[in-house]
């Protein structure tokens, strides 16, 4: 899979946990940064990790910050982006199980590596259930087309 990650000071270090896992595991990866535990802005990286898989560039992000919050907050404001924060392989499941979610959101000052990963896996692994739960997307994606209607001038910076 290729897998876009993203993190700012505070989740450079679980996020280079779970990078050289996928590496190991052959997941192509496309790394945003940060690079360091130098003081940065979450925003600049979910804004790139968010891009990367709306475009399609990347099947799926992962975005690390202290709490994960931060990151869930801006992925979410890029259109067809479902940033899910998820805390335990639960949240993990449900959030692709139920709400197909195309980013993953994590907490590096809220879990050590080892349960980082087991999110991350969990997250991986599981399959969006549809039927249902399609419907729900498909209500989600309304509300973004709401908001997105004669905007497209904004976007590409025209008047
Ligand atoms: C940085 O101190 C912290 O605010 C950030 O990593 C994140 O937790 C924001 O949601």
């Amino acid at each position: 899979m290729v897998i876009a990650l993203g993190a700012d000071h505070a989740g450079w270090e679980l996020k280079e946990a779970l990078k050289a896992w996928l590496i190991e595991t052959g997941h192509q990866i496309l790394d945003f940064g940060t690079h360091s535990t130098e003081s940065v802005d979450y925003p600049d990286y979910a804004l790139q990790v968010a891009e990367s898989v709306a475009s399609g560039k990347a099947e799926r992000g992962v975005l690390v910050c202290g709490t994960g919050i931060g990151m869930a907050m801006s992925a979410n404001k890029v259109p067809g982006v479902r940033a899910a924060l998820c805390s335990d392989p639960f949240t993990a499941r449900m959030s692709r199980e139920h709400n197909d979610a195309n980013v993953l959101t994590l907490g590096g000052r809220l879990m050590d590596g080892e349960l980082g990963l087991e999110i991350l896996q969990m997250w991986l692994v599981t399959a969006f259930a549809g039927g249902r739960h399609e419907r729900r997307i498909g209500k989600i994606v309304q509300i973004e087309r709401r908001y997105l209607q004669g905007k497209e001038e904004d976007f590409h910076g025209s008047a």
